[in-house]
């Protein structure tokens, strides 16, 4: 037996609450990762549950398929973007859903794996492409490091990263050219910037969020799926999105207020606040501290 990289799923519990999964209900696990939602979604809907996987990752939909498989044909996995999973959930006839799950960002296999570009942690090329065998992905973080100007790359910082510091490091960073390595561009940040003492985030994790999310359009992509989850949910089915900074979040929180009110609204709110991990679920897995739950019914 292959030992799988492990990714706890973030709460777990309040998604599947949310869901209202149960037996014979049809999901679209629309961030399929490495399956750990999917599992739990397949379980709680057993013996006919039926469940759609996708992905932008081709690696990730590889391991929740190994993951997934004793679940025989009530499973099936597609390479999708998030933007494209609507189609997918309807060309595989699966539609009207019961349930949409979308839990953003990354799993710990992109996470954990430098030559993904993902982490400071280790150097790695500068890629944070989410499907790397994506022909039509041409635009890696190198090219954003490397080639953008001080002010376009000042100005991605500002609006994806909301780095207040935007000018001074995009600055850095074209004087530092060629950056190669994760590492190398983490460094940059740090001299640019320094290290406040006690800060929680070290200095790059918000110029390493801006350039994944243009890499990778990841917010055009959230408000494209977003706009299309309530034509593949019949009424009474759910919407369950799990976002993982305040950019994501806040676009999720007006697509469901926008959504919700005026007189034909298409859903109804189901989490009046945002819904956070509990601290033990934060002690468990230190990845889920920023996650936050917002879910919402068809109507
Ligand atoms: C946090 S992980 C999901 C983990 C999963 N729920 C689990 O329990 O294993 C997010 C996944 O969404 C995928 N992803 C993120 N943004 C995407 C997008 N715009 N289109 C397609 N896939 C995306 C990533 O490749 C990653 O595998």
């Amino acid at each position: 037996m292959t030992s799988l990289p492990t990714h706890l799923p973030v709460m777990l519990d309040e998604a599947l609450d949310l869901l209202n999964v149960g037996p014979g209900g049809r999901y679209l696990d629309a961030t399929v990762g490495l399956g750990g939602h999917a599992e739990a979604i397949l379980r709680a809907s057993a013996p006919d549950g039926q469940l759609l996987g996708t992905d932008a990752d081709p690696d990730a939909l590889g391991l929740s398929a190994e993951r997934l498989e004793r679940f025989g044909e009530r499973v099936l996995l597609r390479r999708s973007w998030l933007d494209a999973s609507a189609r997918t959930a309807t060309e595989a006839g699966l539609t009207p859903l019961d349930g949409v799950l979308c839990d953003l960002g990354l799993s710990s296999l992109q996470l954990d794996r430098p030559e993904r570009g993902f982490s400071f942690q280790a150097a790695g090329p500068l890629d944070m492409r989410l499907g790397p065998a994506d022909q039509a992905q041409t635009v890696t973080a190198e090219e954003i490091v490397n080639q953008w100007s001080a002010e376009d790359l000042a100005n991605l910082l500002y609006d994806y990263g909301e780095e207040r510091r935007s000018r001074r490091i995009a600055r850095a960073i074209v004087r530092s050219r060629p950056i190669q390595t994760t590492t190398e561009l983490a460094q940059c940040v740090v001299d640019a910037v320094g290290i406040r003492p006690g800060a929680r985030l070290h200095p790059a994790t918000r110029v390493f969020q801006a350039i994944r999310l243009e890499v990778n359009r990841e917010l055009e992509r959230l408000a494209a799926f977003l706009a299309q989850a309530r034509g593949i949910l019949r009424i009474g089915g759910r919407l369950v999105v799990i976002a993982f900074h305040s950019l994501e979040d806040r676009i999720v929180k007006q697509f469901l207020r926008d959504q919700s009110s005026g007189s034909q609204p298409a859903f109804r709110t189901l989490t009046r606040r945002v819904l956070r991990p509990s601290a033990d679920e934060i002690e468990r897995n230190p990845r889920a501290r920023s996650a936050r739950l917002r879910a919402a019914e068809a109507v």
